[in-house]
């Protein structure tokens, strides 16, 4: 079992627009759909809302684990969590798993400022947009481990914790 982050980024670390995603690159949200299949996902409430107004439903075909500090919050075959250490410690409960923290921004800072993933699986596209979400600077911890060509303006990137 190990801890992954993933995330797809522009060319200025932007990463959301208005709870969104901005841009649609349907070859990146497959290759999320086929490496994160069986994990379990852990992600902050506000992404979890954007999920869930864009396909209705939870993730299929895996265990969603959601940050919130609502306690009053719950989602039918939802995990809540109350901080990201209590999520990672319910989303281990999941025998051998693999777990992927999903975003946003504010679950990417806190996971790295931790250095909790132990390898981070980014998609780079190079291009500008407009957006209101960020992620962060790479901290010095990870190593870029592996390039992989991905379309016309993107490609990936596998980093892993020294
Ligand atoms: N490009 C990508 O790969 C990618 C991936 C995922 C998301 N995104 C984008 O990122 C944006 C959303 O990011 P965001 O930063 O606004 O929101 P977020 O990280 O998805 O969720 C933030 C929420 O998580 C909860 N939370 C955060 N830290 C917590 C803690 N320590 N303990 C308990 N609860 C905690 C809070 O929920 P409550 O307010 O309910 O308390 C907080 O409002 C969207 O635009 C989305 O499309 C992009």
């Amino acid at each position: 079992m190990s801890i992954s982050l993933i995330v797809a980024m522009d060319r200025n670390n932007l990463i959301g627009r208005s709870g969104e995603l901005p841009w649609y690159i349907p070859a990146d949200l497959k290759r999320f759909k086929e490496l994160t299949k069986w994990g379990v996902v852990v992600m902050g409430r506000k992404t979890f809302d954007s999920i869930i107004a864009r396909i209705g439903t939870p993730l299929p075909n895996r265990i969603n684990v959601v940050v919130t500090r609502d306690t009053s919050y719950s989602y039918e075959w939802v995990v809540i969590a109350h901080s990201l250490d209590i999520a990672l410690g319910n989303a281990r409960l999941f025998g051998g798993r693999d777990i992927w923290i999903i975003g946003g921004a504010e679950i990417y800072r806190q996971a790295l400022e931790s250095k909790i993933p132990d390898h981070l699986v980014i998609t780079r596209i190079d291009r500008d947009h407009e957006g209101d979400a960020w992620f962060p600077t790479v901290p010095p911890e990870y190593t870029l481990t592996s390039t992989e060509p991905g379309g016309e303006y993107w490609h990936y990137e596998a980093w892993t914790k020294k």
